[in-house]
């Protein structure tokens, strides 16, 4: 039976409740816990059987690497080789936050945790319960999504009861997450650094760091057939129960299309919805219409993008039409997570 622990504030009752959890994990359970991107499903980054249980816990596949965070740079040392110069820089600039660093491993850190591979990618979280908690557990904690595998990541407490209550020790809610979309990943080993995953750190600020910077490819495209680099791109992911399609074109074109789509369905007895936005949620009609925020906000869609795409599922969406919005530095993440909810169908 998994425990649940409501802690909103570090008050002295919450750092007590926050107690047991922490003892969970340094006895080998896992145990999810709030950041400010998603939940995460953490472990003892050290304890190989506890990180096997998260494979178990999501049914994520072995040979998918997972980020280990820390609650202080000093964590750091042990877990890598070496902390290159730039890779530095960008602790300097962006930790505590939503940046994850992959680096060369050092021998303490085991191979479940890395997939075997010869890096490591840390995490230094801002989020205040986060970091308590790490910081109580004593150890570094190893932690992917806490969604079942292929699922939307989790950015509500209801999502990750649905996902994994039952299957961890322990669930600490909180306030949710204010950023919505997991962490940028930077591959800090090759020279330029690579992003292999965008999120609220945009390409653009780091390259205000780092001066050259280079984007991976399956960032907003479909490269299954390339050499993978990081192994969680191979993967469906962040899929709703039905099916998503992303509307391309010019505004006008978008709607024209979305309206034939759904027209098309008339009368047939399949639950169709419309992934739209503030601006453009008054143009449709028919379906279930839902507005994954302002065009002026991308922060606010990109907040919003796992807890719509849930909310079609609960209302039994079969099919999904998302439309598609002007590619730039600060819709990048959004879109790489819209795009890979989709697979890659676009009409
Ligand atoms: O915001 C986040 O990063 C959240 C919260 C919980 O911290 N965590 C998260 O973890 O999104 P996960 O496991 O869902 O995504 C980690 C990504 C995967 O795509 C994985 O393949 C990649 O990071 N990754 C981990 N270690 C890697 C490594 N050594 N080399 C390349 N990619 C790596
Ligand atoms: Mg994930």
């Amino acid at each position: 039976k998994t425990q649940i622990f409501d802690i909103q504030n570090l008050d002295a009752k919450g750092l007590k409740l926050l107690e047991i959890p922490a003892a969970l994990i340094r006895k080998g359970e896992n145990v999810v816990f709030p950041t400010e991107t998603v939940y995460g499903l953490g472990a003892n980054a050290l304890d190989p059987e506890a990180v096997k249980k998260i494979f178990v816990a999501k049914g994520r596949p072995e040979d998918n690497p997972l980020i280990i965070h820390v609650s202080e740079l000093s964590q750091v040392d042990a877990l890598v080789a070496v902390i290159p110069e730039k890779a530095k820089k960008l602790m300097d600039a962006f930790w505590p936050g939503p940046l994850t660093i992959i680096m060369e491993k050092s021998a303490v850190v085991p191979e479940a945790v890395t997939a075997g591979l010869n890096t490591v990618a840390v995490r230094f979280p801002s989020h205040d319960i986060a970091r308590a908690f790490i910081k109580l557990a004593g150890c570094p904690v190893a932690a992917p999504s806490a969604n079942l595998s292929g699922r939307p990541s989790p950015t509500e407490g209801k999502h990750v009861l649905e996902d994994l209550d039952g299957r961890v020790a322990a669930i600490i809610l909180s306030a949710d997450g204010e950023l919505g979309l997991e962490s940028t990943v930077i591959d800090m080993t090759l020279d330029p650094p690579v992003v292999l995953r965008p999120g609220d750190v945009t390409v653009a600020e780091l390259r205000e760091v780092l001066g050259e910077v280079l984007v991976a490819a399956s960032i907003t495209k479909n490269t299954s057939t390339d050499k993978v680099k990081s192994p969680g791109m191979k993967y469906t992911h962040y899929s709703p129960k039905g099916e998503l399609v992303v509307v391309k074109g010019n505004p006008d074109q978008i709607r024209e299309k979305i309206t034939q789509a759904v027209a098309h369905y008339h009368g047939k007895p399949m639950t169709i919805g419309i992934l739209a936005s503030d601006e453009t949620m008054e143009s449709y009609h028919t379906g279930v219409i839902i507005s994954l925020g302002s065009r002026d906000d991308p922060k606010e869609m990109a907040k919003n993008l796992f807890s719509r795409l849930r909310t079609f599922d609960e209302l039994g969406v079969e099919k999904i039409y998302a439309e598609d919005i002007p590619l730039n530095n600060e819709t990048l993440a959004l879109l790489n997570r819209l795009y890979k909810a989709a697979g890659y169908t676009f009409i």
